[in-house]
């Protein structure tokens, strides 16, 4: 029996995070700069290195296991490695597969995902207008995701919308898009945008919507009930009870939740990051290629990884400076 990954600060790692692609098919502007360089196919880990790299964390007591990117769903021959995970979620050991995804691919793989074992989606979408989906995405058409959010939901799978909660951008659309998850039975769950990558032009510290206030502007609408249940994820979550809808919170910035901390991050080229918010990486791809036959080496690297993970981030906007910054962009880590 493997003992479970604990870390110095005695938090159970049960969540990891997962990322097949660092490749787009949109270029959001909090997330891409718009000429981004990828990684040649060599350096990503193989189908079959995902899948040992996620096995040896099931046997360590991963339960929540999140496919992200980039995009993961243009990952070339992805549903051969989400059906080679439910292997796991029939054991009974992994406890649940997902992933989150702009939604494009959706129309093509809800139903393989579902036969896969997998339940439930989280679909980044910040605005309802397609002029500002468009800007927001660059690259990207809003009918072709709410077309994929319907098959995801036709298929059988949950949907979870995340939005970034962005000042002068969705702000006014708050009323619009929760009516529209509510009528679909959809939950929503707000982020705070959080100072990564190459900011370009990008004023984070104007764009930043604090949660604080998104709370206050649904209690002005509705009644709003604290709910103690959560997914595993960062997010708190709340009951309006008018509509009956959950709706979340992703408070990095207003109110840091890295005290529960359950997660980590692999990267496409199977470096694992121990925060969101720090540089702390180590190299998993090694210990993955030089001892094909023999997982203890890797089981080893994970062990020593997870003994650095630090108490959290440190992004502060409180000084009105980007405190915390990091230069990695999310579509590194997949978010
Ligand atoms: P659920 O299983 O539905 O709870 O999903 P999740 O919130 O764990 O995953 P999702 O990919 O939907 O996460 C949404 C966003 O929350 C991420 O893209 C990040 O922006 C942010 N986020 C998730 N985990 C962390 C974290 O550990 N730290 C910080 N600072 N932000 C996080
Ligand atoms: N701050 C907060 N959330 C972000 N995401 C991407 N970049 C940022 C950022 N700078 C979110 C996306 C998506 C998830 C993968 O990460 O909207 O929901
Ligand atoms: Fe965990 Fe780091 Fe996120 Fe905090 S910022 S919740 S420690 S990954």
């Amino acid at each position: 029996m493997n003992a479970p990954l604990i870390d110095p600060f005695a938090r159970a790692i049960t969540y990891l995070r997962v990322s097949v692609t660092d490749r787009c098919d949109f270029r959001c502007v909090y997330c891409m700069s718009e000429n981004m360089t990828f990684l040649p196919k060599k350096e990503l880990l193989s189908l079959e290195e995902l899948d040992r790299l996620c096995t040896n964390f099931v046997d360590l007591g991963v339960q929540k296991l999140r496919i992200t990117g980039g995009e993961p769903l243009v990952r070339k021959g992805i549903m051969t490695f989400f059906n080679s995970m439910t292997r796991h979620l029939d054991a009974g050991t992994l406890k649940e597969l997902t992933l989150t995804t702009n939604g494009s691919q959706l129309e093509r793989y809800a139903a393989d995902l579902y036969a896969a074992g997998v339940r439930r989606v989280n679909v980044s979408l910040d605005t309802l207008d397609d002029q500002k989906f468009a800007d927001i995405t660059r690259w990207g058409r809003l009918p072709q995701v709410l077309r994929g959010i319907d098959a995801a939901q036709n298929a059988g799978l949950r949907v979870k919308i995340n939005a970034v909660a962005l000042k002068g951008f969705n702000e006014a659309e708050l009323p619009s898009m929760t009516a529209w998850c509510a009528d679909r039975g959809i939950d929503l769950t707000w982020i705070e945008v959080m100072p990564m990558g190459d900011l370009g032009n990008e004023d984070r510290l104007g764009q930043y919507w604090s949660l604080k206030d998104v709370r206050r502007a649904y209690e002005d609408h509705y009644t709003v009930t604290d709910l103690a249940e959560n997914t595993g994820g960062p997010a708190r979550y709340v009951r309006l009870e008018e509509t009956g809808q959950k709706i979340g919170f992703i408070t990095p910035l207003s109110h840091n939740f890295c005290e529960s901390c359950n997660r980590v991050r692999i990267t496409c080229t199977g470096e694992i990051y121990m925060c969101l918010g720090q540089e702390d990486v180590a190299d998993l791809r090694a210990p993955l290629r030089n001892h094909p036959e023999d997982d203890a080496p890797l089981k080893d690297a994970i062990r020593a990884a997870i003994s650095l993970k630090p108490k959290g981030h440190d992004f502060d906007y409180s000084r009105q400076k980007l405190d915390g910054q990091m230069p990695r962009h999310m579509s590194h880590t997949g978010g």
